[in-house]
């Protein structure tokens, strides 16, 4: 059975390789003209060597100068010799033009146009060739703002399975994204982009997670909550979202029906304004402690603008909890990155 393997690089590109049941991970790579480091293709010189983040597979034969045992048992591997036995993701220290490779480009057309909230506003695109686009939940693309040679980063807000994928855009003064959805976007209009990339994405689930998202950072993990929804987590999953006002709320609705799909699955939000009707006022670090850590047995993904990761970092080093992982993308609004 061919299993797919995503090669996530140094510079944040991602390229999806089919690995058949009799092949080796750097077979399939070179297949696809992926040239990811090699050398001896023997297991002797460890020149291949990368970190699997998911995953199981075979890891073949190889001698300890090439990968010992204690690298083995962290996660490292030898593509020259691993097969796969589930579909998997491996980080390549190495980057994409180095691997002669980068990111992928796509088409699509616009097929919705939503105003979500004061700040908030979401597109969705049907891609032309679907089938080749493949990507982690939490991952992002560099869309190209249609009429301009401007390329802006957004992160998935809908799970790989989904035919057609939507993303979130925070509405600024003179955002170019902003200014096309606010005064030009019609449904029909084409729209290119390029990706996946980004090393925020949904690792296998082993072990409680707490989901922190700030304004439209919600979007890679409605992108992780899909996904969760399709593969149902074995430990509990809690979301905490943070917005600046009332009106800056979108997909509580989404959330709540998460809540009913996703076993374990819980949430809160909290609105910085003090007048706010919410009945968490505050931001999202009010809602973390010692409990919602699992008192460090838990992973931790953070999507937010970059006070907001800083804040949550120090909150959570003061509170004494290491994590056992802790995933963050930080995004800029006025550079129109990851959002
Ligand atoms: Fe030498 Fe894989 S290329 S160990």
């Amino acid at each position: 059975m061919a299993h797919q393997v995503a090669l996530s690089f140094e510079d944040g590109i991602t390229r999806f390789v089919r690995c058949d049941a009799d092949e080796t991970v750097a077979e399939a790579s070179y297949k696809a003209r992926i040239n990811i480091p090699l050398d001896c293709r023997d297991g002797a010189c460890g020149t291949c060597k990368v970190f699997c983040e998911s995953g199981s597979y075979d890891g073949g034969d190889y001698i300890d100068e090439a990968l010992t045992e204690d690298e083995a048992s962290q996660g490292y591997a030898l593509p020259c010799q691993m097969m796969p036995h589930s579909d998997l993701v491996l980080r390549v220290p190495s980057t994409s033009a180095a691997a002669k490779t980068g990111a992928a480009k796509y088409t699509a057309a616009v097929t919705g146009l939503e105003r979500l909230s004061r700040t908030t506003a979401g597109f969705t695109l049907r891609v032309d060739d679907r089938e080749a686009l493949t990507f982690l939940p939490g991952q992002y693309v560099n869309v190209t703002v249609p009429g301009t040679d401007l390329a802006r980063s957004y992160s998935f807000s809908t799970g790989p399975a989904q035919r057609e994928t939507s993303f979130l855009v925070r509405l600024t003064d003179g955002g170019a994204m902003s200014e096309y959805l606010r005064d030009q976007a019609q449904v029909g209009d084409r729209i290119e982009f390029s990706g996946p990339m980004g090393g925020f994405f949904l690792r296998q689930i082993s072990r409680p997670a707490l989901f922190l998202a700030g304004g439209t950072g919600l979007a890679p993990l409605l992108s992780m909550l899909e996904q969760l929804a399709q593969q149902p987590p074995t430990h509990p999953i809690h979301l905490i979202y943070g917005v600046t006002t009332d009106q800056d709320l979108t997909h509580v609705d989404t959330l709540d029906d998460y809540v009913d799909v996703i076993p374990g699955f819980t949430f809160e939000y909290c609105v910085a304004d003090e007048a706010s009707k919410a009945r968490n006022k505050g931001f999202v670090t009010s809602l973390i402690d010692s409990g919602t850590l699992h008192g460090g047995a838990a992973d931790v993904y953070l999507c937010g603008p970059p006070p907001m990761v800083e804040a949550v970092r120090t909150h959570i080093t003061g509170l004494g909890v290491t994590p056992a992982n802790f995933y963050y993308e930080k995004f800029a609004v006025s550079t129109g990155s990851v959002q």
